[in-house]
Parts: C-alpha cells; structure tokens; sequence
C-alpha cells in the first residue's frame, strides 16, 4: 500500500498534532505533509515548522461568520498538499456539510470525551458534574454531525475524587496522545477496527 499523505488541522498549541508527527516515521504508513490552522498565532505552527512540516494558515475572521466561504479558501491547501487524510486536532471551527463530504471516510477527529456522552464542549465539568466514575476520550470519523461519526478508538481514564476539570483534562490530554496515533496507524493501513486504551 502506498504511503498516505496526512494534513493536520489545528487552533491552538497543537499537542496531538506534534504526538501525531512524532508517530509517523519508520514503518508507518502515512507521513505529514500539511499543519494548517484557522489561527495565526496558533502555538502549534511554530511546532509543526520546526518538525520541517509544511504550514499554511486561513483565518476565519475575515469571512464574517460566512462558513461555506472561509471553508472555499481552507481546502485549498489541503488538496495542494495532496492529503489522503485529514486529522483534526483542537481544530475549533464547526464544519459544514458540504466540507465533511469532500473528505467523508477519510477525516478523523478527536474529542475529549467516551463519545456519545458530552458531544460538544466543556467535557470534564460536565463529566465531574454528572459523577461520572470514569471519563475519557474518542477519535472518530468525521461527519455531517457534530462528534458523531464512526468510533475508531476510545480511552478511558478514572475519575478521582476532587479532580477538578483542568486536572481531569490533562488525564485525558495523556491519553489522547497515544490514542490518536495509535488510531490514525491503523487507519492509514486501512483497517478501521478500534483501537481501545485503558
Ligand atoms: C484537546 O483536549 C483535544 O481533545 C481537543 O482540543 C484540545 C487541545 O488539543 N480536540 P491540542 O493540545 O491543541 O492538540
């Protein structure tokens, strides 16, 4: 199977992307060929150029909250980059439709949360607020609705009494670090059967 070319998405200080890089070497089917933020002063940008991976930003601001526009100019990059795959990583903009089916089977998010409990955000507060005992994270194929595609893998992480939601998150944050690389090697091989951590 030919080598898979990944673009990843980010917002901010991109830790799953640089986890994502660091896997993609020796064996691995896929290697990097794109970090693309909506955010210039995303962290993560500096990180991915001094990996010596290509960068590219699209700002969303200047669209006005014009989805479909701002997302004409995003794929631009990405299918300049020639990504096979795409992997969204703290990327914080809502996707449209019409952008998930360009790339539908072949886009991967995560989310801080056992998916399909706490779908959107502030996951951890609402995790603790529940009691839940155990919490964790969910990488998945990306879809018309928001974090509801496909599960590729999940880890769980305990709940300890008095975590508060920033120490909860880190727990998951560790988590996400070997999940999503774990999960996108599987996928790039071609075999979407779930990776299951902890
Ligand atoms: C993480 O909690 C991830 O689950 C969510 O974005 C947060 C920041 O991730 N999608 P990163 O450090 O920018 O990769």
């Amino acid at each position: 199977m030919s080598q898979k070319n990944v673009a990843i998405l980010i917002s901010g200080g991109g830790s799953n992307m640089v986890s994502l890089l660091e896997s993609m070497a020796g064996d691995h089917p896929a290697r990097p060929c794109l970090v693309l933020s909506n955010n210039a002063d995303a962290g993560g940008l500096a990180k991915a150029a001094a990996a010596g991976v290509a960068t590219a930003v699209v700002d969303h601001r200047p669209f006005h909250g014009d989805r479909e526009a701002f997302e004409a100019e995003l794929v631009k990059p990405i299918i300049k980059a020639g990504a096979d795959i795409v992997c969204l990583a703290g990327f914080m903009r809502v996707l449209t439709a019409g952008f998930v089916s360009q790339f539908e089977g072949r886009m991967l998010n995560i989310h801080p949360s056992l998916l399909p409990k706490y779908k959107g955000l502030h996951t951890h507060a609402r995790a603790l607020e529940a009691g839940d005992t155990e919490h964790g994270c969910t990488v998945h194929e990306v879809t018309p609705l928001l974090d509801d595609g496909p599960l590729l893998g999940q880890a769980r992480v305990l709940v300890k009494p008095g975590d508060t939601p920033d120490g909860l998150a880190a727990r998951v944050l560790e988590q996400e670090h070997k999940l999503y690389p774990a999960v996108l090697r599987r996928f790039a091989a071609g075999d979407k059967t779930p990776v299951v951590l902890g």
